[in-house]
């Protein structure tokens, strides 16, 4: 079968979701499980979000009509959203409390809706405004990136962004 950008970014967030609903479903003294989750779930969803963010939205920005663009100011703001606030109050708050689970079930939420949204509506204006041979081609070049200098800078600028102390934790104070 032929290589897919949409079918990679899919499977992907399948993936992260997988992940979520394990965190979701530990509980509060399950300290050690909980981190490591949380670790797994931004490894596969930095290089994602970055990638998207750098290439993907970009080139289908483009390549957008009027709901297209419409389309894909939703998508940026919501990575605004998860990447300044949702994150951050998440690493804010300790692993072992209920404050966690509560933050941990919104990231889950807003990260469900979002992959929603891309699979219903951004993939599909995508598969059209695509040829197969460049969505080929783009997933060929985001394994290249995930592994490359360039790949591993964005996802360590965001992880240094995401994992500073949220909001809710200085008005919590
Ligand atoms: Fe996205
Ligand atoms: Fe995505």
């Amino acid at each position: 079968m032929a290589r897919d950008i949409l079918k990679t970014l899919k499977t992907e967030h399948d993936a992260v979701r997988d992940l979520f609903e394990e965190i979701k479903s530990t509980t509060d003294r399950a300290k050690k499980s909980r981190a490591e989750l949380l670790e797994k779930i931004e490894a596969s969803l930095l290089p994602h979000a970055k990638w998207e963010e750098q290439v993907f939205y970009p080139e289908f920005k483009k390549r957008a009509d009027r709901d297209g663009l419409q389309t894909h100011a939703e998508a940026v703001e919501e990575h605004r959203a998860v990447e300044q606030t949702v994150m951050p109050d998440v690493h804010a708050a300790d692993v072992e409390t209920p404050e966690f689970a509560g933050r941990v079930k919104v990231f889950a939420e807003m990260i469900d809706h979002h992959a929603k949204e891309e699979e219903k509506t951004m993939f599909k204006m995508a598969r059209e405004l695509f040829t197969a041979e460049e969505r080929a081609q783009l997933d060929e070049d985001y394994e290249g990136w995930k592994q490359s200098g360039a790949g591993a800078a964005a996802v360590s600028a965001a992880k240094a962004k995401t994992g500073v102390k949220g909001v809710a934790k200085s008005l919590a104070g």
